[in-house]
């Protein structure tokens, strides 16, 4: 095991107050005809300083793992693209060229300007686990990384409205079924139809010089119990458009699950053990009162365990 992996859960409190508050935006309003934004090709990549920004970005977004600054801040095996498909364009797999144009934003909820350079920050420290990285942490606020990274988001929505909530932006809602969700069913859909690609322990698949083939969906390698992606409502909204790979589609808002079957794998995936809460209030049910007052399995017994004991 790292040693960084062996830093205790109480070190690794959030000390960054705007990152401890993020919160989930509205859903944006459905397409006209399908039509989305017209997001700009490989060909259309600037030259010069501000060209080389946006390629250093794109490949911070895309090969995160490998990019020499970004991969300094990841402490799990997953790069930006893996939830946010098709190298951060897909519509409906929240595309950045969505993102751009809605920040900064002022939340009531967590009462301050929401910026983008503190939403990116924010997804290296849940999405990415960055507190177990070599790094310690997100990069630093106006870091040359973060510069690179929104350049990329910059030239993503050029033309782009600003301001507006645009079609294809974030990813769909899935309504939480009638019945609610059964983590036994979701098991046999992620046994016949993910593990496949996702390994049977969630694991992912990696080569032997630690290049992801898959990405890890729980495990010490996964995304942290603080990301969007471990509430069972945003993971089946995930999965309903995206997943499985190569069956469901998001631009075309394809599924290839039910709601329900959406729902009950997604119940699955979030009922096992994964790095814990960088915002951790000292005990499990502390943190749960605190900041799990959401659809998760945080704090709650599945299989004789009470999940939330983290990987470290
Ligand atoms: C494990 C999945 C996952 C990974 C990895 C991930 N994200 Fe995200 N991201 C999400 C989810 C889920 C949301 C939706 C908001 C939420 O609930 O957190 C989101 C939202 C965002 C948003 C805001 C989008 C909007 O329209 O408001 C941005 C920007 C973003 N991510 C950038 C990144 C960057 C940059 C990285 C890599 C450093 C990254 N994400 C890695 C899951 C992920
Ligand atoms: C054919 C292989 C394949 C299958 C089958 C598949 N996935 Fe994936 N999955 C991927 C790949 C590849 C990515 C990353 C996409 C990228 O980087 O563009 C991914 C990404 C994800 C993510 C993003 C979260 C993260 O932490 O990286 C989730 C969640 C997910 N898959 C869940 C599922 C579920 C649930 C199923 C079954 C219903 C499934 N997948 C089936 C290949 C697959």
């Amino acid at each position: 095991m790292a040693a960084a992996l062996l830093i205790p859960a109480s070190a690794l409190a959030q000390d960054d107050e705007t990152l401890t508050k993020q919160v989930e935006l509205e859903e944006a309003p459905e397409a006209k005809g399908e039509s989305y934004f017209d997001y700009p090709g490989m060909d259309e990549l600037p030259e010069g300083e501000f060209g080389e920004a946006v390629r250093s970005g794109m490949e911070a977004f895309v090969n995160t793992l490998q990019h020499p600054e970004a991969k300094r801040h990841v402490g799990n095996g997953q790069n930006c693209a893996n939830c946010h498909l098709g190298g951060g364009m897909a519509a409906n797999s929240s595309p950045m060229w969505g993102a751009w144009g809605i920040y900064p934003k002022y939340r009531g909820k967590n009462d301050h300007v929401n910026t983008m350079d503190e939403r990116i920050r924010g997804c290296f420290t849940y999405s990415m686990n960055a507190g177990a990285s070599e790094a310690g942490g997100p990069p630093k606020p106006d870091s040359q990384l973060l510069k690179d990274m929104q350049s990329f988001m910059f030239w993503s929505a050029r033309g782009a409205p600003l301001g507006e909530n645009l079609p294809g932006r974030g990813y769909r809602s899935v309504e939480k079924p009638e019945d609610g969700y059964s983590i036994s069913r979701g098991k046999s859909i992620y046994e016949a139809q993910c593990a496949v690609c996702h390994s049977g322990d969630g694991s992912g698949k990696f080569t032997a010089d630690g290049k992801q083939i898959f990405p890890p969906l729980w495990g010490e390698k996964a995304y942290n119990w603080g990301a969007g992606m471990h509430r069972i409502n945003t993971a089946a909204g995930f999965i309903k458009y995206n997943m499985p790979l190569g069956k469901a589609n998001p631009v075309k808002k394809h599924a290839a699950l039910s709601d329900q079957e959406a729902w009950d794998v997604s119940a699955y995936m979030n009922s096992h053990e994964r790095p814990q809460d960088p915002r951790w209030e000292g005990d499990k049910a502390s943190t749960a009162e605190k900041w799990h007052d959401h659809a998760c399995l945080y704090n709650q017994e599945v299989r004789g365990h009470t999940l939330g004991e983290g990987t470290q």
